[in-house]
């Protein structure tokens, strides 16, 4: 089951110049300077739509240069462990680990929280940071260096990024390894800057690719041939006295969870690189086009689901510790949705693809309908769940999954605003997860899982209960955090996952997004007081996220990268069109009322 050896994918892939694009693309040429002066330009919208034009995806299943106006609700995914199969060929070089089309229905409104206006930011010109003060300005360089820093190469080249460049004498665990989750802010932050860095980009693509082509056994047991890995390092090989990779696919983990988001990151990531870089010839080799169909293959197999989301043990994504969120977690649901979509643009439709490109267009619809009509709660649909009838048998049921209201907990009645909504925790048999999931939220909104209204209404909650999610350190990975018996019983009396710390409840410096810029600056502002003079950690504790996470690494990379994939989203917004993106018109809307929804 071996892919060409990455190294000679890399080699075959170098001369491949950035600009190529397919003949057939040649309207208008949407560079990332080109988008923003659009937006500069474009007065026929109100100023305070945030219109930025985007490439359109439609039908032909391809990434296409139309431009299209785009609402623009969100930015930024939070990037949101790792079984020792065992090392690659190569000689190499040091492991140096220092080294609506135009909705309405999204109009983005001034926060009141905030006082400044979508105007100051139209203003200013393109990724010019020339609205930093001197202080944002040194940690954008600070960050920069030590992003630098986390370089991780192999064979000479640069792979990916460390977890975390802790103070030496710190207990490293797998931290000193290349992450694939934690390397999406990375990467991002690579291909958004001005002079792009897509080499490092296209190299962890390739590299991750060729690691996915081992045999993975954990014990006797063989996994999937789509599994991506959680995580890899570069070793010294004693015997072969070489550089080798080894790599994790669950286990050698904390607790042997299942990397189920790797493979869906992998392939957001190759649509930004596609996106920023129009370099289509990576997405079109046969063995990317393989390592695509792998990882679909494993969530899109038949089986005896009766729901189109994806069953899931617990601590399978960037939660990778037991939290209660076996089943339907909401995290893996939306990255589901955005990998399916990606995907979409970027399979080829020759041999076999038009079946799976049909299977696909099933899954994407029956999710989001799905995903938007049962995961979604507000203020009303709270009521109705809270007045819900039990028992009821047939296809005319209302309450479908037959939830109890008793098992409505107290907490959500005071938190749900009149005003603004969120796709809650899980959806199975007799069981909602409430609790609030940022990641989840944030990438439902990115890949269009949320609706326009949806989107905006996710920002008002946050808006709402903007000392609940945000604090002072944003942002709340999840609300609220479990405690006392629940704690025991959910989290097999986790040590790091106590009350506000970590997964239960801590605070994420890197899971910034925006859409309502000034939501963002504002955030942003918060943690710029901090994030350097704190050693850039992992996480913070406390019910407002105020102490130092107690167990967070120093210099974890993904706080610096999304510090900087933050900042160069708010210099320049259409840097947001290489990873979100548009709403596709064919998938179903939600119909959320009781009456439309349930009599036939
Ligand atoms: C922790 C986080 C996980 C992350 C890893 C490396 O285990 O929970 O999401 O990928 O650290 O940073």
């Amino acid at each position: 089951m071996s892919t060409a050896s990455a190294d000679e994918v890399i080699a075959d892939c170098s001369d491949l110049s950035q600009g190529d694009l397919p003949s057939e693309e040649t309207e208008v040429l949407e560079t990332v300077d080109d988008a923003w002066k659009s937006i500069a330009r474009d007065d026929s919208t109100t100023r305070v739509d945030f219109g930025i034009s985007a490439n359109k995806v439609e039908n032909t299943g391809k990434l296409r240069k139309d431009k299209v106006k785009l609402s623009v609700n969100v930015v930024c995914p939070s990037s949101s462990n790792g079984g020792g199969a065992d090392t690659g060929e190569s000689d190499a070089v040091s492991n140096t680990s220092n080294g609506n089309g135009g909705k309405s229905s999204s109009v983005l409104k001034p926060s009141p929280s905030v006082g400044a206006t979508l105007e100051n930011h139209m203003d200013s010109p393109i990724g010019s940071g020339s609205s930093e003060n001197s202080t944002s300005s040194s940690l954008i360089d600070e960050a920069w260096e030590l992003l630098s820093k986390s370089y991780v190469y192999f064979k000479g080249q640069r792979v990916g990024t460390i977890a975390a460049n802790d103070d030496p004498g710190s207990e490293t665990l797998n931290y000193n390894q290349v992450f694939v989750r934690d390397f999406v802010p990375s990467g991002l932050a690579c291909l958004m800057r001005k002079d792009a860095d897509v080499e490092i980009v296209k190299n962890f693509l390739l590299k991750t690719l060729h690691l996915q082509g081992w045999e993975k056994r954990i014990d006797n047991f063989t996994l999937g041939e789509g599994v991506m890995p959680a995580s890899f390092k570069v070793i010294q090989d004693p015997i072969r006295q070489k550089e080798v990779l080894q790599a994790d696919f669950g286990g050698s983990a904390i607790g042997r969870v299942a990397p189920v988001d790797s493979g869906f990151w992998w392939i957001i990531l190759l649509r930004s690189y596609t996106k920023c870089t129009h370099d289509y010839s990576l997405s079109e080799l046969p063995e990317v086009q393989r390592g695509i169909r792998l990882i679909l293959n494993l969530c899109l197999s038949d089986g005896f689901d009766t729901f189109p989301t994806l069953l899931c043990a617990d601590g399978c994504s960037m939660i990778d510790r037991r939290m209660g969120v076996y089943g339907y977690p909401i995290e893996i649901q939306a990255l589901f949705f955005f990998a399916l979509r990606c995907a979409r643009q970027l399979l080829n439709s020759e041999h076999d693809g038009k079946e799976l490109i049909e299977r696909i267009d099933k899954r994407i619809t029956a999710l989001s309908y799905h995903m938007q009509n049962y995961y979604w709660l507000d203020f009303t649909q709270l009521n109705n769940i809270y007045r819900y009838k039990t028992e009821e048998y047939s296809h005319t049921a209302v309450n479908k999954f037959n939830v109890i209201p008793e098992s409505i907990p107290d907490w959500v009645f005071e938190f749900m605003p009149l005003k603004g909504g969120y796709f809650i925790g899980n959806v199975s048999p007799a069981r909602m997860d409430f609790r609030w999931f940022l990641v989840g939220n944030c990438i439902a909104i990115l890949s269009c899982l949320a609706t326009p209204a949806q989107a905006t209404a996710i920002m008002d909650l946050i808006e709402e209960r903007w000392t609940d999610l945000i604090g002072e350190m944003p942002l709340k990975i999840a609300y609220p955090a479990l405690e006392g018996h629940e704690w025991k019983n959910v989290t097999g009396c986790d040590p790091k996952n106590t009350r506000w710390s970590y997964h239960n409840g801590g605070s994420w410096p890197a899971s910034i997004k925006t859409g309502r810029p000034q939501i963002a600056k504002r955030a942003i502002e918060l943690i710029e007081q901090r994030l350097s003079k704190d050693g850039w950690p992992e996480y913070y504790d406390g019910i407002t996220g105020r102490y130092i996470g107690k167990q967070a690494r120093k210099h974890q990379t993904w706080s610096i990268a999304g510090y900087l994939v933050a900042k160069l989203m708010i210099e320049n917004p259409s840097n947001l069109l290489i990873i979100s993106l548009e709403e596709d018109k064919k998938i179903a809307k939600p119909r959320l009322t009781r009456s439309a929804s349930w009599t036939y």
